[in-house]
């Protein structure tokens, strides 16, 4: 098949979270089973044009009753397969691109022409197929940035070359939808009837995710779990009446995790590769993360690692909520050390520098370290994860096939991923809880802790259970292409059907033919 992702995040151009890891993954092996992928990202100021080709001359959008012009350039995603390397294909378009931050900065975290810069590259999207002779099956988005794509398929390019073409939607994080003052729809070009009909209006306000997920022929969000809690009003931010209207053809696929990046037995940030069998090497990597962080490099005390944005989806004020988180009191009260590499809300950060003032065996990195995450990964004895939702989570994922069993929240893909231990069989890959409160945290960790220091044998078998597990992308995205045939398959015969009932739109040599002469 021939796909065509549409994104505003892929590692390694652009990422703020796993949406990134995700597609970029997810279409690497879409090309390892043999289909022709290509992405489209907006091409922002910190992607240096220098290693890239440039598509030959310029590319007009047709946007709000004008056109935008902007160039394009091209290159393949590195880790694809050299026979059928994924081309990742970047929008260029200085006055919407051309500046620091994704979808903001830490003084403007929401740029006040997203709407704009996010319409103008979905549209943008069709005009480069148009531009590189390419005619995708299926044309893929994801999240609410892209999710103007199956807009535009459904309601002004359903005719001429995409006529065969499908729309896919994937939800990474309902709770982003992209909801803006209605003026905005202008910009789109399209009539104000699909205001109304495609679904955009949202109180009055312009909901873009909203409208994607009306006109999508297919969706999905990245856990099973997840897709059942965003069709209630408690997980559904207000969307759960939209998606279970859609409910038929809504449904969960687990992400996978990049087992060229992740993986311990040939991860090179760590001091010494290990597995199930051999855990040496996760005894050293340890020892090298306490030293990092200048801690007592003592192998007997477990060390509790935390990787995150610092957002109030990640459960961070019940943990670090100054006066009110319990992570200060896990601290004092328990014999272990935590460490936590983070960035996001600022209350959060300052107050992570505070308890690792305050606390001996408390510390925390503030920014973003690819490199250190993984050594938190490997090193860690336990991993902390009491996130409020989560579509689907990558961090636990990575921790239990770094021989480090989490403790999570029971919620979203933590529940489809993590199996919670039992204390009379040992059985189980991580710890589980199911209240988001301070006391609930405290307890399930202090559960943990008492579990490495009295049981260690149940310890050592979780370890070696959570490693095993596989959590390859090849099986979910053969998951994805079956969506994406169902939904060929339908398209073509509600097509057929439509052209039997409307003579009109059937070819016309065969109408011409019937009809008697007029003479
Ligand atoms: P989300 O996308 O909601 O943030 P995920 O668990 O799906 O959560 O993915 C988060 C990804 O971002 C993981 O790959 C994680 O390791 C990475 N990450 C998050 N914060 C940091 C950080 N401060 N430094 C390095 N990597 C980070
Ligand atoms: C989102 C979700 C996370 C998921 C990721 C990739 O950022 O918060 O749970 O793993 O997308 O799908």
């Amino acid at each position: 098949m021939k796909i065509l992702m549409a994104s505003s995040e892929a590692v390694p151009f652009a990422k703020t979270g796993g949406l990134a890891d995700a597609v970029s993954a997810l279409s690497i092996a879409l090309a390892k089973l043999g289909h022709e992928v290509k992405i489209a990202i907006p091409r922002y100021y910190n992607v240096d044009r220098e290693p890239l080709t440039k598509l030959e001359g310029e590319m007009g959008v047709p946007v709000g009753g004008f056109e935008e012009w902007c160039a394009v350039y091209y290159t393949n995603m590195p880790g694809s397969p050299t026979k059928n390397p994924v081309e990742v294909f970047f929008i260029d378009h200085e006055i919407f691109f051309g500046r620091d931050g994704i979808y903001g900065t830490p003084s403007e975290p929401d740029f006040i022409d997203n709407p704009r810069r996010f319409t103008f590259f979905s549209r943008a999207v069709f005009q480069l197929c148009h531009k590189i002779r390419w005619f995708p099956d299926v044309v893929h988005a994801h999240d609410w940035p892209s999710a103007l794509v199956p807009v535009y398929l459904k309601y002004a390019l359903r005719n001429g070359p995409f006529e065969k073409t499908v729309s896919v939607l994937t939800i990474h994080n309902l709770g982003y939808q992209g909801v803006y003052h209605k003026d905005n729809f202008h910009y789109t070009g399209l009539g104000w009837n699909v205001f109304y009909e495609g679904g955009f209006e949202d109180w009055n306000m312009l909901n873009l995710l909203k409208a994607g997920i009306y006109s999508a022929d297919r969706l999905n969000t990245v856990s099973e779990t997840y897709c059942e809690e965003t069709k209630q009003q408690a997980g559904g931010f207000r969307l759960d009446g939209p998606l279970r209207y859609r409910s038929a053809n809504y449904r969960g696929i687990l992400n996978g995790v990049d087992t060229d990046v992740w993986n311990p037995q040939k991860d090179s940030y760590i001091p010494k590769p290990f597995s199930a069998g051999e855990l040496s090497g996760k005894a050293a990597a340890k020892a090298e993360l306490q030293k990092f962080f200048g801690l007592a490099q003592d192998p007997d005390v477990p060390v509790i690692g935390m990787i995150t944005r610092l957002t109030g989806q990640k459960g961070v004020g019940e943990l670090f909520g100054p006066g009110y988180g319990s992570a200060y009191s896990i601290c004092r009260d328990m014999n272990i050390n935590f460490v936590v590499l983070g960035s996001g809300e600022a209350w959060c950060e300052h107050e992570l520098q505070s308890l690792s003032s305050r606390l001996s065996n408390f510390r925390a990195v503030i920014g973003y370290k690819e490199e250190l995450s993984h050594l938190i990964e490997a090193g860690s004895d336990f991993f902390l994860m009491p996130s409020r939702y989560e579509p689907c989570g990558l961090n636990q994922m990575y921790s239990l096939i770094y021989g480090t069993p989490p403790i999570v929240r029971r919620t979203g893909g933590l529940v489809d991923t993590v199996q919670n231990y039992d204390e009379a069989t040992g059985g189980g890959t991580g710890f589980m809880f199911d209240d988001l409160t301070p006391q609930a945290i405290y307890n399930t960790v202090g559960w943990a802790v008492w579990a490495y220091y009295n049981r260690k044998e149940h310890i050592d078998a979780m370890r070696k259970r959570g490693m095993q597990h596989d959590f390859s992308w090849e099986k979910s995205a053969k998951k994805y292409v079956d969506m994406y045939k169902d939904a060929g398959v339908k398209k073509s015969a509600a097509q057929k059907t439509a052209a039997a009932i409307a003579p009109d739109s059937a070819p016309k040599k065969k109408t011409a033919e019937k009809r008697p002469s007029k003479k």
